[in-house]
């Protein structure tokens, strides 16, 4: 692993301990971009709920180096590039990144300057990432 990001999931962690987080992170993503509304309009916000879950781990573990979930990132990357299923346009992830960041700034009680800057370098990779397989 090139990169320790343990500060980061611990914060995950103590996010998803209060309820309500990913739906937060929702709220404020959908409001970010009426683009962003329309995207979700058909979509079954419980299993998306699981998908986020999913996707912030995996973009997390994906900054550390781990090459397990190389796979797994680039099949999310497909899923989201001008060909895929719900392609995404690669100016929309600076709203992705910013709703997390402040959802985590109400949610964990911990949050500060410094970690709010170690989840940008923790997501920055994945969504690097995205954009290039755009
Ligand atoms: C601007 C950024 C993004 C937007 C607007 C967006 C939007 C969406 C939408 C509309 C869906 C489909 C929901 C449906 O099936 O109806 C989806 C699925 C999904 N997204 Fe994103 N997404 C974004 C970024 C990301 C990122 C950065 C990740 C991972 C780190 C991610 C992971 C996933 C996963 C795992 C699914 C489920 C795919 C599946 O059903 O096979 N998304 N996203």
């Amino acid at each position: 692993m090139d990169q320790n990001y343990s500060d980061v999931l611990s914060s995950y962690g103590r996010c998803l301990l209060k309820r309500g987080f990913i739906e937060r992170f929702y709220e404020l993503f959908m409001a970010s971009d009426d683009s962003i509304r329309a995207l979700f309009a058909r979509t079954d916000m419980s299993k998306q709920t699981l998908a986020l879950r999913r996707g912030i781990s995996t973009a997390i573990s994906f900054a550390e180096g781990s090459g397990i979930v190389r796979g797994t990132i680039d099949e999310m990357a497909l899923v989201h590039s001008r060909k895929g299923r719900v392609p995404i346009q690669p100016h929309l992830y600076r709203h992705w990144l910013e709703s997390i960041l402040k959802a985590v700034r109400e949610y964990d009680p911990a949050a500060n300057a410094k970690l709010i800057a170690r989840w940008q370098q923790a997501l920055k990779p994945a969504v690097d990432h995205f954009i290039d397989m755009y």
